[in-house]
């Protein structure tokens, strides 16, 4: 006897590309049976008129936790993932403390196991060779990839990142030379890991910013801020990158990609066999540049959202591939902090609950298909992380499954996000196609935008085969 019985909905497969009527038998949590046969089941979920996805999966996530817990937390962040459609999560390291050797990692997945409304995997941080002796123990104890935040400088005593480095601060190491990133790249390439990293040439970006008379520029002016952040800084940084990969043989992974001139050049580094796989985040597909008067400052984020021609490029680089998959930067700050100098307020907004709905909205409007969405929410970032048992709707994988309805128009509101700090630059956008009802390993775990039960998420598997 099966646990569950999805029947009658719309089955989206990521791999072949289709959609087909089909029933979903789970049984222990997996996906047991799957096909037009009519079984019987302890629990009966009638699916019809409803689209079944495999669960989403975002790879790019600031929970905060440990550390600045005022503006978000693993529960609050995991309870927005399973109410947006998202079952799998892998948390980002820049947290206080940080995530730099093995003995973090395991302390990370224990102290989120009973908080975890979804699965989740942790990220480690790579701070040069402070810790390049550690990057091995972090992969032995599960963490998914190690993230780089190229030319951030580093406090001495705390080892935080200095998001603002200015030269001659004190008791701060200095963004890493071109030397000790190589290191990490040649480390990386002997362990066999994945190094994300984030891309702006910190260097441009400085001179820029020391070069524009602020006192001269209102608070609000996009233009003039983005005009220190080019897309100039993102090209330097990523040839750069995908030349320390090629090598060196690491794989290589681009976070949060913004602009053609990237896109261009990872497009050419595929095509010469560098190992090399991107994302791009749901802001920078859904928002331009041009939307910052009607927008105004909650779409500050890192690197900056560019214009209406980066994003056109964005879209095209993720619908031929160059682009593997989205994820969402999820980076709440709160909303006292998100008011007054566009260049001084932290950067970053809620994400990971929008993501899927933006995409979903993006199918009703012809742009692209559900199966597309499954593949850059679900399949491919599993794939790329080896997340065991993650991303498709086939038997023996985990019954994450999410019921949508694509008839369904509600607006994304701040007031409905499950977020700590509920701040997104979409509040007040219409979007037609929501998530219904997220199972999580066959439970469910959200139901019509709220949250059902308690926390039952667990470490994911990532073992990426690079
Ligand atoms: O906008 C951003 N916010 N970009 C980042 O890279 C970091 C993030 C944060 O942690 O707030
Ligand atoms: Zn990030």
């Amino acid at each position: 006897m099966f646990d569950l019985a999805i029947k009658g909905g719309w089955v989206v497969d990521p791999v072949r590309q289709e959609i087909k009527k089909q029933n979903i038998y789970v049984k222990d949590g997996r996906i047991a049976a799957l096909g037009e046969s009519d079984a019987n089941a302890l629990e009966t979920r009638d699916a019809s008129g409803l689209y079944v996805l495999p669960g989403g999966i975002d790879t790019h996530c600031h929970f905060r936790n440990p550390g600045a817990t005022e503006k978000e937390d693993f529960a609050h962040g995991t309870r927005a993932a399973a109410v947006g459609g998202i079952t799998t999560v892998l948390d980002m390291p820049n947290t206080n403390p940080a995530v730099l050797d093995g003995i973090d990692v395991r302390k990370k997945i224990a102290y989120f196991h009973d908080k975890a409304y979804v699965d989740y995997g942790i990220w480690g941080l790579s701070l040069g060779d402070l810790n390049l002796d550690k990057l091995l123990s972090m992969k032995e104890a599960g963490a998914a990839a190690i993230k780089f935040f190229w030319g951030y400088a580093i406090d001495t005593k705390t080892h935080a990142l200095v998001y603002n480095y200015t030269k001659g601060k004190e008791d701060v190491i200095p963004p890493l030379d071109d030397g000790e990133v190589y290191a990490i790249f040649r480390q990386i390439a002997a362990n066999r890991q994945i190094l994300a990293i984030h891309a702006e040439n910190s260097a441009l970006i400085r001179r820029l910013t020391e070069e524009l008379d602020t006192s001269k520029t209102a608070d609000d002016d996009y233009a003039a801020f983005l005009s220190t952040r080019p897309s100039l800084a993102e090209e330097l940084t990523v040839a750069t990158a995908i030349s320390m990969a090629r090598d060196t043989g690491a794989h290589l992974h681009i976070l949060h990609m913004t602009s053609r001139r990237g896109v261009e050049l990872v497009r050419r580094a595929k095509a010469d066999g560098v190992s090399v796989t991107a994302e791009t985040a749901p802001h920078y597909l859904f928002l331009s540049a041009e939307d910052f008067p009607a927008v105004g400052p909650m779409m500050k984020v890192y690197p900056l959202i560019k214009s209406k021609d980066d994003q056109a490029a964005l879209w095209a680089g993720l619908l031929d591939g160059t682009l593997d998959f989205i994820a969402s930067d999820h980076a709440p700050h709160r909303i006292e902090e998100k008011r007054g100098s566009l260049f001084k307020m932290p950067s970053g907004m809620c994400g990971v609950e929008t993501m899927m709905p933006l995409m979903l909205d993006a199918v009703s409007r012809g742009k692209i298909t559900l199966p597309f969405v499954a593949r850059v929410l679900s399949q491919r970032p599993a794939e790329i992380y080896g997340i065991e048992r993650k991303g498709k709707l086939e038997i023996g994988f985990d019954a994450d499954l999410v019921l949508v309805d694509m008839q369904k128009t509600r607006p994304i509101r701040n007031k409905d996000l499950h977020s700590k700090q509920p701040l997104t630059a979409f509040d007040g956008r219409s979007i037609t196609g929501w998530p219904v009802s997220t199972y999580l390993r066959g439970r469910l775990i959200a139901a019509d935008h709220e949250i059902v039960g308690d926390p039952g998420g667990q470490p994911a598997h990532c073992r990426a085969a690079v």
